[in-house]
């Protein structure tokens, strides 16, 4: 069997679309564009080309972008500071402080400075309780653009087994309380799992999140599973000392046994943006207090 590719880059530019569509309608009914704040504190480069392009597409949406680059000497209080302002700034509906942080700071103490309700990268720990009891609130971008993916692919997700590989606070706790919300039968493995292979095989759908290059391998792979790969590694390229992008899922052998997966790059990485802009849409009509259909996204 060969695997459908499952095209992120086209799903997301379909997401992208509607929210440009629905953001013009926002800025004519509110007076004012949708605005997000991206704050990134030192040079590391992996972070520069994030923010670059999360700028971009926040503009090519449609909406207004606020770019705070901060030195990575800059000291906690300066940062915590900067968030207040943005907290308290009207034209901002949506804060995103670009992990990591350099290591004098305490990421979990700069989160807690966000305004829940401006938390578009749904890191904050209200946003992570929401999520946890069912209620309404931001989820984070990946996780949400995985589940946009497999139920565009799948339909209802019922029933089904999922495996997510890694327990992250950002990819893998949420994607899997996110799972559930879709009644899914769902095992969250680690690099403590006992037989890590054998997890899999029982597994309708796996999300790999480990950040592990290619670790997950096509004979662990159910036949006709869907297979998402959150996984974005640069490996050295076989010969000429160039680089490549490889995901955690071994896309050759995996690809000849899944019934759909993603590849990398062009599978999910895409999707973390486009749903980015998304949540700030939806943050800017909640603090707009105009209505957003439920379904319009
Ligand atoms: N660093 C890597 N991914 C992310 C993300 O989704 N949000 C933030 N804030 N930082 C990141």
């Amino acid at each position: 069997m060969t695997a459908q590719i499952i095209d992120g880059k086209a799903f997301a530019e379909g997401l992208r679309g509607r929210v440009g569509t629905l953001a013009a309608s926002f800025a004519a009914a509110a007076g004012r564009k949708a605005g997000l704040a991206v704050v990134l504190v030192g040079e590391d480069p992996a972070s520069q080309v994030y923010v670059r392009n999360k700028g971009k597409q926040t503009l090519a949406c449609g909406m207004e972008s606020f770019e705070h680059r901060l030195s990575a000497e800059t000291s906690e209080a300066d940062l915590l500071a900067l968030v207040d302002t943005l907290n308290a700034d009207p034209a901002v509906d949506g804060i995103l402080v670009q992990l990591p942080l350099p290591a004098h700071m305490d990421e979990q103490k700069v989160i807690a400075a966000i305004d829940p309700d401006k938390d578009v990268d749904g890191f904050h720990v209200i946003n992570a309780g929401r999520l946890a009891v069912g209620l309404p609130g931001f989820v984070p971008c990946t996780p949400l653009g995985c589940v946009m993916l497999l139920k565009d692919r799948l339909g209802s997700l019922a029933g089904l087994d999922a495996v997510v590989i890694g327990r992250s606070n950002i990819v893998g706790k949420p994607m899997a309380q996110l799972l559930i919300q879709e009644s899914c039968t769902v095992t969250v493995a680690h690099s403590r799992t006992k037989d890590l292979p054998e997890v899999v095989r029982r597994a309708d759908i796996v999300v790999a999140a480990v950040g592990r290059p290619e670790m997950v391998k096509g004979e662990w792979i159910k036949p006709g599973a869907t297979v998402i790969d959150v996984g974005i590694n640069r490996v050295p390229a076989a010969e000429d000392g160039k680089t490549r992008l490889v995901g955690d899922v071994d896309f050759a052998s995996a690809s000849a046994v899944a019934g759909a997966i993603t590849p990398v790059p062009g599978g999910v990485g895409p999707m973390t943006i486009a749903v980015l802009l998304r949540n700030t849409l939806v943050a800017a009509h909640r603090n707009a207090g105009i209505d957003l259909p439920q379904d319009a996204l």
